[in-house]
């Protein structure tokens, strides 16, 4: 080589590059099906329809090809993370030999002394989101950001860099509009779409990994200089668009926030609604800028519709690819890039490297190299901050569309034998790395900087909020406070994130009244509450609203027998449908359905299903409380909702009712703590009798509702009315809750819960939340 390390800046890097699908052996532990395998296994798609099954068997072989990496001298390795060998379905269950596999790379770099430098994505989807619509998909953003905290909970501490994306030019134009990557679309709507969603996905895995404390995060773009093919201003026009379409939208957007004109005037008609609302998450700042360069472009007019231009066949040498060698368009992009985007921050060139037939002599490679790392000091000499260098790549490996026919390795891979040789730009580098100053840039993201996840779940009611942060599924810390207005609600939650320091990754509010369109109705608070809002104010991933007695409901889903009185049946409750019922304001009622192994809720409106006399001298005190509340009945019939008399709202009305029942219409609607105190120390025959009919018929709803739900889990009644007053619930109420006509000995068989979780809301909107991040 002419050069040598001690030719470069101190600290600068020099590193290797290759990626997941590339050299793995994607056949291999577990990984799910990816659009690649798709793509290569139709006809005319790739040479020789070659797939990544087995490439370079580097998932046996990666200790082996890390020392190689060693006896180099390089100092960081740029690999990639296969998104379906994580989550073969690309959501949902963890392949956890996946997750072990990642483990034992970033270890095994780092006993060598590598720095393990990520991308979290290049190129192999995993089918079941392929079939979703992959990039033309708005919600890959977050599917995506879900698989990043996933990985990089795993493996993140150990990394040295991390860049989501590799070159979103080929993600989406390349593969979208041209046709030639995976999945071989030709379509300019599909293209415009799949443009901007990989830019909002690249935006959302850097908010996620800044969420779980991570530094040295960075964007990795594929630049190819555009040259007019002649002089003429149509030319120059074509060119310019070449170079907006390829270089400009990805930059601008991550850096300046903004697309620009000349591509809009083709892609603006195609792009998803609201795009322009997407840049704040897009340009999420990032530490570095990664450029991949390997050739130019000469560019003419066409005629043909937008872009309307074309590639025509330049002068200079090429390699194996085809490709022109042009390392000047590299120092114009190191220069301009910093010039018109990333300022200061630095940038490293984070592939570069050429095919070529040599399998040993490499010559014309350690050439290539040579010129490129001349352009590299040029643009050092012009003060661009590059801080350094890898070439792609460490081994011969799958070429794509081009399969193992176009070999970019330092080291030969015999592809029957599996066999490493090292050629001889491999040993050329080996030398060049050895002279000079080792560097001393850390290994790893700072120790201790990364957290765990935690998730924020608050129970709102009319007066009081309760805060709960929940760290890793369990509950670390519970705050009350006042629930005051909209802002001032807002306001607390982000003081909270903002004492903890990190976003949290979800927020669930429950609240009592109606939840529509991610919005929530806070009857007794007076407030509406957005998920939108609470996104805003927290910066969580993901936001819920959701009912109190959806919240109820999902409280009793991981109850155990330590949290529960069993009136009858089986101490701990068996899993199972489980019917829940809150006696609280309202009569709340809710279920959780068991099916496939996973519990779903169901809340319902049981407080206003009928209410009628069960006995003739319960007859005049339901024609009284018609008196009251003629509204809540039935027609002209002697029905009325349950809520009317089963709910601590409704007990003072069935007092009242009893009272002029009896007689007595001056009856006031004593609070329900007062007519339950004086029912149970026998001192007012007007309350006994109330809460006679108030045990017997909370106990006949239950029955009716457990035939409608066969609830094998039990049934539960939850909050502190029922909490309170056990004393409620003895033999009357059982056989209220049997009394089903030919239907006795099923009602008998279900097993009656009165559920003991004191912050049950709190319980609730978590268990809500876990289940919720797992769908
Ligand atoms: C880059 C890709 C890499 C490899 C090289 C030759 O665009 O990132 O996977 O195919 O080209």
């Amino acid at each position: 080589m002419k050069y040598t390390r001690a030719d470069f800046p101190k600290d600068f890097l020099f590193g290797v590059a290759t990626s997941a699908y590339q050299i793995e052996g994607h056949a291999q532990g577990g990984a799910g099906p990816t659009h690649w395998d798709s793509f290569a296994a139709t006809p005319g798609n790739v040479v020789r329809a070659e797939n990544g099954d087995l490439a370079c068997d580097h998932v046996h072989r990666f200790e082996q090809d890390f020392d190689l990496i060693r006896e180099a001298g390089f100092d960081c390795y740029r690999f990639s993370t296969s998104w379906a060998r994580v989550l073969p379905e690309g959501r949902g269950p963890v392949n956890q030999a996946g997750l072990d596999y990642y483990d034992r790379l970033a270890d095994a770099l780092l006993e060598r002394g590598i720095r393990p430098c990520a991308t979290l994505y290049h190129w192999e989807l995993p089918s079941a989101l392929a079939d979703l619509g992959g990039w033309r998909n708005r919600d890959i953003a977050h599917w995506f950001a879900d698989f990043t905290e996933i990985i990089m909970g795993r493996i993140g501490d150990r990394m040295y860099s991390v860049a989501p994306i590799n070159e979103p030019w080929c993600v989406s134009w390349l593969s979208h509009f041209e046709g030639h990557h995976a999945p071989g679309l030709r379509d300019i709507r599909a293209t415009a779409r799949a443009m901007h969603h990989v830019l909002l996905a690249h935006g959302r895995a850097i908010q996620a990994m800044r969420g779980l404390g991570m530094s040295n995060l960075g964007a990795v773009f594929n630049l190819e200089w555009a040259e007019p093919a002649d002089d003429t201003p149509e030319a120059r026009g074509a060119a310019d668009l070449y170079d907006g379409i390829y270089n400009r939208f990805f930059l601008g957007g991550v850096f300046n926030k903004a697309y620009p004109e000349n591509v809009l005037q083709g892609l603006q008609a195609h792009l998803p609604d609201g795009w322009q609302d997407d840049f704040d998450t897009i340009g999420t700042p990032v530490d570095w800028c990664g450029l991949n360069y390997y050739t130019r472009k000469l560019i003419a007019p066409a005629d043909t519709p937008w872009p309307s231009l074309q590639e025509v066949p330049g002068p200079l040498p090429k390699t194996q690819m085809g490709w022109e060698i042009e390392p000047s368009a590299l120092t114009r992009f190191l220069t301009r890039t910093a010039r018109d985007y990333t300022g200061a921050l630095p940038i490293y060139v984070t592939e570069n490297g050429m095919a070529s037939p040599e399998r040993q002599q490499d010559d014309d490679r350690i050439d290539y190299l040579n010129q490129h790392l001349a352009a590299v000091q040029d643009a050092l000499d012009q003060g661009v901050p590059v801080k350094g260098y890898f070439i792609w790549s460490l081994l011969d490996n799958y070429e794509w569309a081009l399969g193992y026919e176009k070999r970019f390795g330092l080291v030969d891979v015999d592809f029957d034998t599996l066999e490493r040789r090292p050629k001889a730009s491999f040993r050329a580098m080996q030398a060049a790395l050895a002279q000079g100053d080792p560097v001393s840039v850390p290994m790893a993201q700072p120790r201790g900087a990364m957290h765990d996840h935690w998730n924020l779940v608050a129970d709102i009611g009319g007066t009081n909020t309760r805060l709960g942060v929940v760290t890793n599924g369990t509950l670390t810390d519970l705050r009350k406070s006042p629930t005051g207005t909209l802002p001032e609600f807002l306001a607390a939650l982000h003081d909270l994130c903002a004492e903890i320091g990190t976003p949290p990754r979800a927020v669930v509010a429950a609240g009592a009244g109606p939840v529509r369109n991610g919005t929530i109705r806070l009857t007794n608070a007076n407030l509406d509450l957005s998920e939108a809002d609470i996104a805003t104010a927290t910066g969580a991933d993901h936001t819920f609203v959701i009912n109190d007695f959806t919240a109820a409901a999902w409280s009793v889903a991981e109850i155990t027998g330590d949290d529960v009185q069993a009136l009858r049946g089986d101490p701990t409750p068996p899993t199972g449908t489980r019917l829940v019922v809150g006696p609280g304001t309202g009569l709340g009622v809710g279920a959780l359905l068991y099916s496939e192994g996973h519990y779903h809720t169901v809340s319902g409106e049981g407080g206003h299903v009928g209410l009628s006399p069960r006995a003739r001298d319960e007859v005049d005190v339901f024609e009284a409380a018609r008196r009251i509340a003629p509204k809540c009945f039935f027609g002209d019939s002697l029905t009325l909702e349950a809520e009317m008399f089963l709910s601590g709202t409704g007990l003072p009305i069935l007092y009242r009712a009893v009272g002029m029942a009896a007689g007595q219409p001056d009856t006031p609607a004593l609070p329900a703590k007062d007519i339950l105190q004086a029912a149970r120390d026998g001192s007012d025959p007007l309350a006994m009798r109330a809460a006679q009919i108030f045990t017997t018929h909370l106990g006949a709803v239950m029955g009716d509702m457990a035939v409608t739900v066969m609830p094998t889990g039990g049934v539960f009644l939850v909050g502190g009315v029922a909490e309170k007053n056990r004393w409620l619930f003895g033999d009357d109420f059982l056989a209220a809750f049997n009394a089903g006509g030919r239907f006795d000995a099923l009602r008998q068989g279900f097993g009656v819960y009165v559920s003991e979780q004191a912050e049950f809301g709190i319980v609730g909107a978590n268990n809500f939340c876990k289940n919720a991040l797992a769908r």
